[in-house]
């Protein structure tokens, strides 16, 4: 009997705070009709500044997570956590999450993903591999951002500001042996030659590089950090950059390629899949995708609507309202697919 890795339970946690494209109109030159023709987006939550973190909503999805699967969350026997905005630049978001669920004498591991918009799928496959491997019974799986700590609220920010959003999502994973359940196949890629086209170059350890009019070799015992200059904060390096045509185009081209993958590996067609929950990007990515694969609307969930891009945080979310919504039942086919920084990409096919 071959064991395969199922989601035993799913949650997903978002700010209360609502920011509405109308909100964002008073930071910036927008407007609602702009963001929402060419993103879908009506609104997205931001995180309390004083209260919330990555992590804590993480802690806050695991937990709802843990209490779907029935189990109690002493019970977590490991940790993954995929986000891009953890709350230090080291160490990860896992183990504070590890901290805040009451785990840590019991010194279950934690590791983070770094995998931007396909970092749940990553994760996932991660997850899947240390299941099927026998290694861990119940594997927590976090999805979380907040970009509302570090976006340019500025005009100059306004292609990237308007687009994403804070939230968390997670699963517990769990080994079955039943016949019609579980994740049938992964598939992750990469292309390192895009690597700047949606990025956060600084700080870093290229800072030195960027800042190259500026001596900061060894000399006469002055060695100076080049991890945060004032270079880059005058010409706003400290910001995430997106060439977002150019990301659109890809992600246009490798979404549909990586779902076909996941599907014909499994030995199915895109007319079997129950629902496809794409990574949130624009709903004009997924109206594309879903016309390329020819799917019907209730084929595909959407919620960028409500909560923007929220990176890792995104496909558990949806996931997670999909399941409330009863648009997931038992021994549904589902496919999860991502695209976005690194290049990365990367889909899952699994029975529910
Ligand atoms: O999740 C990770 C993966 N990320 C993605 O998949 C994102 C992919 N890219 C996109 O979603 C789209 O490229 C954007 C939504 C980012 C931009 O949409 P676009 O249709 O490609 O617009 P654009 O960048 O070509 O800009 C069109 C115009 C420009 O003005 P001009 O040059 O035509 O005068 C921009 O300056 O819209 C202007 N613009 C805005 N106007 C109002 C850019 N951002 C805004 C804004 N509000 N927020």
């Amino acid at each position: 009997m071959s064991i395969r890795t199922k989601i035993a339970g799913i949650g997903h946690f978002v700010p209360d705070q609502v920011i509405t494209n109308h909100d964002l109109e008073k930071l910036m030159d927008t407007s609602h009709e702009w963001i929402v023709e060419r993103t879908g987006i009506e609104q997205r939550r931001f995180a309390d500044r004083k209260t919330e973190t990555t992590s804590t909503m993480g802690t806050e999805a695991a937990k709802k997570a843990a209490a779907d699967a029935g189990i109690d969350v002493s019970d977590i026997d490991f940790i993954i956590f995929a986000t891009l905005s953890s709350d230090y630049f080291f160490p990860g978001s896992g183990v504070l999450t590890q901290r805040q669920l009451g785990l840590a004498e019991s010194g279950v591991g934690a590791l983070d993903v770094r995998n931007q918009c396909s970092g749940f799928v990553y994760a996932l496959t991660v997850g899947d591999t240390f299941v099927r491997s026998g290694l861990y019974k119940n594997v927590l799986v976090v999805g979380a951002e907040t970009h509302s700590m570090g976006l340019d609220f500025t005009t100059r920010g306004r292609d990237i500001s308007v687009i994403f959003g804070d939230g968390a999502g997670a699963v517990i994973l769990q080994p079955t042996t039943e016949e019609n359940q579980g994740i049938l196949t992964n598939s992750l890629h990469a292309d390192g030659r895009e690597a700047e086209e949606l990025s956060f170059i600084c700080p870093g350890s290229h800072s030195g590089i960027h800042d190259n009019e500026t001596d900061f070799g060894f000399s006469g015992g002055k060695f100076d950090s080049i991890f945060m200059t004032q270079k880059m904060l005058d010409e706003a390096k400290v910001f995430p950059y997106m060439n977002g045509k150019h990301v659109f185009k890809y992600a246009v081209k490798k979404f549909p390629e990586v779902i076909m993958k996941v599907i014909h590996a499994a030995g199915y067609q895109p007319t079997d899949i129950d629902l496809l929950i794409p990574h949130q990007a624009n709903l004009r990515i997924s109206q594309f995708v879903q016309k390329t694969l020819r799917l019907r609307d209730d084929q595909v969930f959407n919620n960028i609507q409500k909560y923007g891009n929220t990176t890792a945080a995104s496909i558990p979310i949806a996931l997670s309202e999909a399941k409330e919504s009863g648009r997931v039942k038992r021994g549904d086919l589902i496919c999860l697919a991502a695209f976005g920084s690194g290049f990365t990409w990367g889909a899952s096919l699994l029975r529910w």
